[in-house]
């Protein structure tokens, strides 16, 4: 019987005392403790890198670790790695990586590497005064911050800038010390966050020794210290091109011209209706998030500044571009987002390490250009697709495997059932009738 009250202690419980108690209290199968283990690595080292990931492990959850080739990227073929539980999503992104290698491929360009953070903090003063002493301060606040950021500065990063920003709107004697940040190969999250509880540290520091000051104005109240994750100065730009009559696939230049013109629509509408803008920019999530979950990198933060990047113009609108001019097609998309190769997961999951090398150990900023090529592939199949035979043809086939799993289905009648919706609309119930009814289950 569930009891309904908090529990104390959980998480200093052994792996099997929470299982157990997991099978006690929610009346799960006493098998569960044997499936969970099921589903850990049999080579120990990394399964203890898996468990020291999080806290209150019980198992791993597997995802598909995949590839798709072809990525022609700046003249370069790559293989990028994905991992997703969306059926259709590595079966797009190989196909538009193809369809593209054959057209060019993808360019990238960097645009920047800047990333930023904020010290939040309430003063009550005259912000006038506290300008007026600026220069002092960030003399100060650097000279403390040091110990913290040699290391980066010989890697080539550190602090770029502190700027104060006295913003009463949003609260009174509100104040942010915006700071931007170079992180060169790292994501840069525990470099950021530890020069800006620094700063807090050094901030109050500061004010308190300015013994002519009246006792209010000698202390600052630190509300919070964080990273941002909207990163605007840290992007790509990626596209790829071709004569519009090259989009046909079969040599047809009438269809080729209907798919360039029906698509650059669709795009407009994305750029335009916020419904259409996140259901675009979700297609171009597919493909960055899937890369970005394989290489180690945390895909939340990815997400939230690309959104975030999304609405720069006060208005959310879809990432990406797309023109006939001239007879040129041009689909293109900047991202903005901020990667890590060294240090992080990225780092330390073997796969992830699997995953970096078989993208051939790239930058920060190669990563970069890769998480923007394979949104816009993923987007280039959605899109395309939606103009064109419509989604579901592609999502049901691929769902089909999935269906057929559910239903038990044995390995011959799954190779019955591919044959049998090759050509067919797929569907849970038709598939569940067609196994009842051809197959005589
Ligand atoms: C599904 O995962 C993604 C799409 O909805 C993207 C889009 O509509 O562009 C197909």
């Amino acid at each position: 019987m569930k009891e309904n009250r908090p529990i104390s202690g959980f998480s200093k419980f052994s792996k099997t005392q929470k299982t157990d108690w997991l099978i006690q209290q929610l009346g799960l199968d006493a098998s569960s403790a044997d499936f969970l283990a099921d589903f850990e690595s049999k080579n120990v080292a990394a399964q203890k890198i898996i468990e020291d990931l999080s806290e209150n492990h019980l198992s791993n959850f597997h995802f598909p670790f995949t590839v798709a080739p072809n990525f022609l990227v700046n003249g370069q073929y790559r293989v990028f790695p994905f991992v997703t539980e969306e059926s259709s999503v590595v079966a797009a992104l190989g196909k538009a990586a193809g369809f593209w290698a054959k057209r060019g491929g993808f360019h990238v360009e960097n645009l920047g590497t800047e990333k930023k953070g904020q010290l939040h903090f309430s003063w009550k003063g005259n912000p006038d005064k506290l300008k007026l002493h600026f220069n002092e301060l960030e003399t100060q606040l650097r000279v403390d911050a040091a110990p913290i950021t040699q290391k980066m500065e010989k890697r080539g990063g550190g602090i770029l800038s502190i700027e104060l920003k006295y913003l009463p709107g949003i609260l009174p004697d509100y104040y942010q010390l915006d700071v931007a940040f170079e992180t060169r190969d790292a994501m840069g999250a525990n470099f950021i966050n530890s020069c800006l509880e620094q700063f807090g540290k050094s901030l109050n520091h500061w004010l308190s020794s300015q013994a002519d000051w009246d006792a209010e104005e000698r202390e600052a109240e630190i509300i919070m210290a964080i990273l941002s994750n909207y990163v605007p100065a840290s992007k790509v730009r990626v596209w790829v091109e071709c004569p519009v009559e090259k989009l046909s696939e079969n040599d047809d230049p009438e269809a080729a011209c209907r798919l360039a013109e029906k698509f650059v629509r669709a795009v407009h509408i994305s750029r335009n209706d916020v419904s259409r803008a996140v259901t675009h920019n979700k297609g171009i999530f597919n493909g960055v998030d899937a890369l970005a979950l394989a290489t180690g990198n945390d895909f939340r933060a990815i997400e939230a500044g690309g959104h975030a990047f999304a609405a720069r113009n006060g208005k959310y609108a879809g990432l990406s571009e797309a023109k006939n001019e001239n007879g040129i097609f041009t689909f293109s998309m900047e991202l903005s987002l901020a990667v890590g190769v060294v240090g992080g997961v990225t780092a330390l999951h073997p796969m992830a390490r699997l995953a970096m090398q078989i993208l051939e150990n790239p930058s920060a900023t190669e990563l970069m250009q890769y998480l923007a090529v394979a949104g816009l592939a993923s987007n280039w199949s959605a899109v395309r697709a939606l103009v064109t035979t419509g989604i579901q043809q592609g999502h049901m086939k691929m769902h089909l495997s999935n269906i057929l799993n559910t239903l038990n289905a044995t390995d011959e009648q799954k190779a019955a059932a591919r044959l049998y919706f090759e050509k067919r609309e797929v569907s849970f119930s038709d598939v569940e009738q067609y196994l009842k009814h051809d197959t005589g289950r």
